[in-house]
């Protein structure tokens, strides 16, 4: 039989983030090799904070069709303690995210076994989420300017961008999230008490494709009582979609409360597979603990997860979560979690725990 064969372009970028693509590149290559069925091609790329000091640019001439020919992206993180986060930000990640259309922003969020929720109730299973997020307007449409700079009638601008194109193919990609899920459950966050055009406009998108979903239940929260929600009633939720900013700051509170950072993943998707989509933890480049050999590569793999489920390889991807979970639960755990082991150690015990389920 012919092998199905998946071409990955991966990023490392910044602090930890090519730590931890390589530990999921190892754990990728090991996966496959076990598997037999596929074949993964990687490309490394070094554009980072170092190429932008010294060439003026993240992204060289050329290359976002260089990222054009592979089937999905691997991405670390960016962001460097001498170049300002908003260049670095605007000029790697959502230099790629934008022009290739990555408009759906997913993030599960779960308590893996042998880990601990701060909050003092939940357990694994209470606490078991996919955020949506928008990711090519809304807040971070990077609309509006600054005038009179320095004076003390300065004037700074940020306008959110909300179009009925954008709004709508989220909330149905949301739907559809929340239709392949057991509970089939959705809520939709807006703040349209306060924000009275563009929230107002999501509240009656999220009504009106509701209609094409009848199996899907869903309610309505205004952003600020999510927080509530999300901390005292966590088992009440399943799927969630908000807009650009609000979904990254709850995506956020989601991976302290299911344990810590070092473990959520996220997807930025094109549904229609016109560009490839990106893969890459939550957290950041961590610079505090870069070069040490500490950095939780989980969020990594169960990005890797997310990518392999992307490419069809279903199969593959619930065996390295079942992996992932395995090594948790055995105590195996980085210092995030409450353990001692290094990024090696845990890298290593879920290549051989890959071994056993194989
Ligand atoms: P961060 O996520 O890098 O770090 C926050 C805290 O969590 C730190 O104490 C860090 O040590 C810890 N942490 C993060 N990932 C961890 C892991 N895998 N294992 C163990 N501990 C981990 O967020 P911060 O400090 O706000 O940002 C640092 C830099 O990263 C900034 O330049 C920021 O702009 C950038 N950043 C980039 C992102 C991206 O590329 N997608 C996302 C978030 C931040
Ligand atoms: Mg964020």
């Amino acid at each position: 039989p012919t092998l199905r064969k998946h071409s990955i372009a991966t990023i490392g970028a910044d602090g930890i983030g090519p730590e931890v693509i390589d530990a999921g590149v190892q754990v990728l290559r090991k996966l496959a090799s076990l598997d037999g069925t596929f074949k993964l091609d990687f490309e490394e790329f070094d554009w980072s904070s170092e190429t932008y000091k010294k060439t003026g640019q993240y992204i060289p001439d050329g290359g976002l069709e260089q990222l054009q020919k592979h089937d999905a992206i691997l991405f670390g993180a960016v962001g460097a303690p001498d170049v300002p986060d908003h260049i670095s930000l605007w000029n790697l990640r959502l230099a790629i995210c934008q022009p290739f259309q990555q408009y759906a922003n997913v993030r599960p969020t779960k308590i893996f076994r042998g880990t601990e929720s701060p909050l003092r109730k939940a357990n694994p299973g209470d606490l078991d989420w996919v955020i949506v997020r928008e990711n090519t307007e809304g807040e971070y449409a990077g609309q509006g300017g600054r005038s009179h700079r320095g004076q003390p009638w300065e004037i700074a601008t940020e306008v959110s961008i909300f179009t009925r194109h954008s709004v709508e193919r989220l909330i149905r990609f949301a739907f559809e999230t929340a239709r392949k899920r057991p509970r089939k459950f959705l809520t939709v966050v807006t703040k349209s008490n306060a924000q009275r055009n563009g929230m107002v406009m999501w509240d009656e998108i999220a009504a009106e494709v509701s209609k094409d979903f009848d199996d899907v239940k869903w309610d309505k929260m205004l952003v600020d009582a999510m927080t509530c929600r999300m901390v005292l009633d966590p088992k009440s939720l399943d799927t969630i979609v908000a807009t650009n900013l609000h979904a990254d700051i709850l995506s956020d509170l989601a991976a302290a409360l299911a344990g810590s950072i070092g473990i959520a993943p996220t997807s930025n998707f094109d549904p229609t597979r016109k560009n490839p989509s990106m893969f890459e933890p939550i957290h950041g480049s961590a610079f505090d603990i870069a070069g040490k050999g500490v950095a939780n590569p989980v969020a990594t793999f169960w990005t890797a997860s997310e990518m392999l489920i992307w490419l069809g390889e279903d199969e593959a991807a619930k065996k390295l979560m079942e992996s992932v979970e395995a090594v948790t639960e055995r105590g195996v755990r980085t210092r995030d979690l409450g353990g001692s082991a290094g990024t090696k150690e845990v890298t290593e015990a879920v290549c051989a725990e890959l071994e056993v389920i194989y």
